[in-house]
């Protein structure tokens, strides 16, 4: 299917499969993959190993600040299968732990981080052609975004997938610890001053609870198709 180059923002609550549903969409129509997430991690995972977050979660953020003036996060691979860096450092693995996303969210509530990653975002976006996923990509970092997607699921839902991937790769968590963190971090996500998650106006919603990725493929071509290519949509009489 011909699609013209757009920008697609993916918006949404923690582990409701925004980075997996983004990877698929990057391959099927040949898009750049930009993990927005993956950059707050980024951040979070330098700021720990540094000493700039302290045992009871209180932040250097002068420190962090000075830090992030040449801290390189970026992307290396092409379409769905870029990873993460930190300079020369691969780091897609680390920032992927439960310690990281214990922090990432009064990390990614520093508004000083949150100028750092929408300005990484918005160079690597410029080109076009991206799929983007975060919590503010369809209400701030890109407002102008030609198709704006919200994903919500329920929070069991979420819990589970999000323990059987951590499972899965070696992780030893439980169901519970799972569920604590993903409700602190959907209330601080969504309460945090600066850029909240929110739904953008004219985002559309995709509650994925009792979908598969093949089922919301299949949602996302009839919407791409009916938006940006009539013709392939019209039915024949
Ligand atoms: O999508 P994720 O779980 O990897 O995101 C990690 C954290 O980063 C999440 O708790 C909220 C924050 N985040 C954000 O505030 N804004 C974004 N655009 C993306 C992520």
């Amino acid at each position: 299917m011909h699609i013209p180059d757009i920008i697609i923002a993916i918006d949404g609550y923690s582990s409701t499969g925004k980075s997996s549903f983004a990877r698929l969409i990057a391959d099927e129509f040949d898009f750049l993959y930009l993990d927005s997430g993956a950059l707050y991690r980024g951040v979070t995972l330098y700021a720990m190993e540094n000493g700039m977050i302290s045992p009871d979660k209180e932040i250097d953020v002068p420190a962090l600040e000075t830090a992030m003036e040449t801290l390189d996060l970026h992307f290396a691979g092409s379409g769905s299968h870029s990873v993460t860096y930190m300079g020369e450092r691969c780091v897609e693995k680390d920032i992927r732990t439960l310690a990281v996303s214990g922090l990432v969210s009064p990390i990614a509530a520093v508004p000083q981080v949150r100028a750092y990653v929408d300005r990484r975002l918005r160079e690597l976006g410029s080109r076009k052609r991206v799929v983007l996923d975060g919590r503010d990509i369809g209400t701030t970092v890109f407002p102008d975004a030609e198709l704006k997607i919200f994903m919500v699921a329920d929070l069991d839902v979420r819990a589970m997938r999000r323990a059987s991937e951590m499972q899965s790769k070696g992780e030893n968590v439980s169901f519970d610890e799972v569920m604590k963190n993903l409700e602190e971090r959907d209330y601080i996500d969504s309460h945090r001053k600066a850029s909240p998650l929110a739904k953008a106006e004219d985002a559309i919603v995709l509650d994925n609870s009792r979908m598969t990725l093949q089922d919301q493929m299949e949602w996302i071509r009839k919407i791409i198709s009916e938006r940006f290519n009539p013709s392939t949509s019209a039915k024949s009489c």
